[in-house]
């Protein structure tokens, strides 16, 4: 087998098959570096099975490396890693694996490189490659890999009811790998997802999400969140998203089906960047429609509030799939928020104040909340796409044009809290609330000038309107 590998990991495998052979065991590099090198991906880890003690081979292989790496190793489990020049190489001894019923942990027991190949979960994630002196380079490809990787299809080497059952989480992995490498799942295999899909609840949502947010990073994260949707995986671990699917009619009137809209959005914001909290906006953008849908006669389907709600609902759908509840979920959250704001700006007669309230609310998202919306003009009609993108256009030179005379970003009201109080003579309190907001909106509509002593003024007059003395 002739695969392409730097001088490095050349220097290292014939370490590893030199050292091996010295404590008589077999080794194999195994796994995804083997099917990456294979497809021709770019790779960052090697795993390596052997016929006996993981962990002593790694050790003994580090011992006679260069600047000798530290292994780490886990008795419990019989693994051990170690990195070398920014390469991971992780060492396992070929094992035999039994699952129970409530587990993703199975009882292992050592077992022939065959039970090691056996146990993985796709026949392009099986293929070995012989370390050992006798066949250097030879492939061990048991269940025909190498035929799936040419015809691009994805199957499990088990039944794989067996497979799916014994480790839920690989359905996420099935799917992500559909997505990322451009392969179809054969329909056995998916077919079983379907079956098992409910044993999905023994993964922690942890994994979930990583598998998640691998999808998400892909050049058309649509196609893996379209196949988690039709194997039923989807609505068992987010079933906000899947509210979202399906066109109702009333009185011959029709919406659009908001999930695959959302779908189309997200593929749009991912050709636009490769920013992953910006594609879960995208993904969460319409997510408050499911639960603000009304039929209105008259008027058709409507949706009124779903911004809001669906910002409500980001940090909730965050703690549900345990994703970061730090700034990156208030981020989605606020451009969730946001997202119809720009749009509505494509109006005319929009004064100065809208486009300064929105740089103000926006602060330093707001490139990002214009891809956004850019990203969510998905109508099949061109003229209207085009008609759209050019108001778009004009809207962007407004806000351009607005705030480089006013300075709206990142901006604080000249008047501080502390000042009202010190002006005032007043504790912490509702009045100095009501004084603060007063002399920021009066700014923002442009009723006064964004100034010191305009501001000044202007609290002065209001506090007095408020019965506050100075
Ligand atoms: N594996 C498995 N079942 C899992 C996880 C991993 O059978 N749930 C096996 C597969 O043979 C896989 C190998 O362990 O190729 C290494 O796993 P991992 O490093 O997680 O995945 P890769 O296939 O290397 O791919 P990626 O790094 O993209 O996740």
């Amino acid at each position: 087998m002739d695969i392409t590998c730097t001088p490095e990991e050349q220097y290292l495998f014939d370490l590893i098959g030199a050292t091996a052979q010295e404590m008589q065991m077999d080794s194999y590099l195994i796994g995804g570096f083997v099917r990456d090198k294979i497809i021709g991906r770019r790779t960052k880890d090697a795993d390596i099975v052997c016929l006996g003690d993981g962990i002593d081979l790694a050790h003994a292989v580090a011992k006679k490396l260069p600047h000798r790496p530290s292994v780490n190793f886990f008795k419990n489990f019989g693994t051990a890693q170690f990195k070398w020049h920014g390469f991971e190489v992780e060492f396992v001894g070929a094992r035999k694996e039994s699952y129970r019923q409530h587990s993703r942990k199975p009882e292992v027991t050592p077992g022939t490189l065959s039970d090691d190949q056996l146990r993985r979960d796709f026949t392009i994630n099986a293929m070995a490659i012989s370390l050992n002196k006798a066949d250097y380079g030879k492939l061990v490809d048991p269940f025909n890999g190498m035929q799936d990787i040419e015809d691009k299809l994805i199957r499990t080497p088990l039944d794989p009811d067996i497979t799916f059952s014994d480790d839920p989480l690989r359905m996420m992995r099935c799917i992500r790998f559909a997505n990322q490498l451009g392969f179809t799942i054969v329909p056995e295999t998916f077919e079983a997802i379907y079956r098992n899909r409910e044993r999905i609840k023994i993964v922690s949502a942890e994994r979930i999400s990583d598998e998640l947010n691998k999808i998400m990073m892909t050049d058309t994260p649509s196609v893996g969140f379209d196949l988690l949707y039709r194997s039923g995986l989807l609505k068992e671990f987010f079933h906000q998203l899947t509210d979202l699917v399906g066109v109702e009619y009333v009185d011959n009137k029709g919406h659009k089906d908001n999930f695959y809209h959302t779908l189309q959005v997200v593929d749009n914001v991912a050709y636009r960047s490769d920013n992953l909290w910006l594609r879960w906006a995208a993904l969460l953008h319409d997510i408050g429609k499911a639960p603000t849908k009304r039929f209105e006669k008259g008027h058709g389907w409507t949706f009124h509030g779903h911004d809001a709600v669906g910002e409500k609902m980001t940090s909730k759908i965050f703690r549900q799939l345990k994703l970061p509840q730090n700034e990156k979920m208030k981020y989605v959250a606020k451009l969730v928020a946001l997202h119809l704001r720009p749009i509505s700006l494509t109006k005319e007669d929009i004064t100065d104040s809208a486009m300064r309230r929105l740089l103000f609310d926006a602060g330093e998202d707001l490139e990002d909340l214009m891809l956004l919306c850019e990203s969510d003009i998905t109508s099949k009609n061109k003229q209207k796409v085009k008609r759209y993108l050019e108001n778009f256009e004009l809207v962007k030179k407004r806000l351009k044009e607005v705030e480089e005379a006013d300075k709206m970003r990142n901006w604080q009201p000249p008047i501080t809290g502390e000042e009202i109080m010190q002006l005032f003579n007043l504790p912490p309190s509702r009045e100095v609330g009501i004084l603060k907001t007063a002399v920021r909106e009066a700014i923002l509509d442009g009723i006064i000038p964004n100034e010191y002593d305009a501001a000044h003024a202007f609290i002065i007059e209001k506090a007095a309107e408020m019965g506050i003395k100075k």
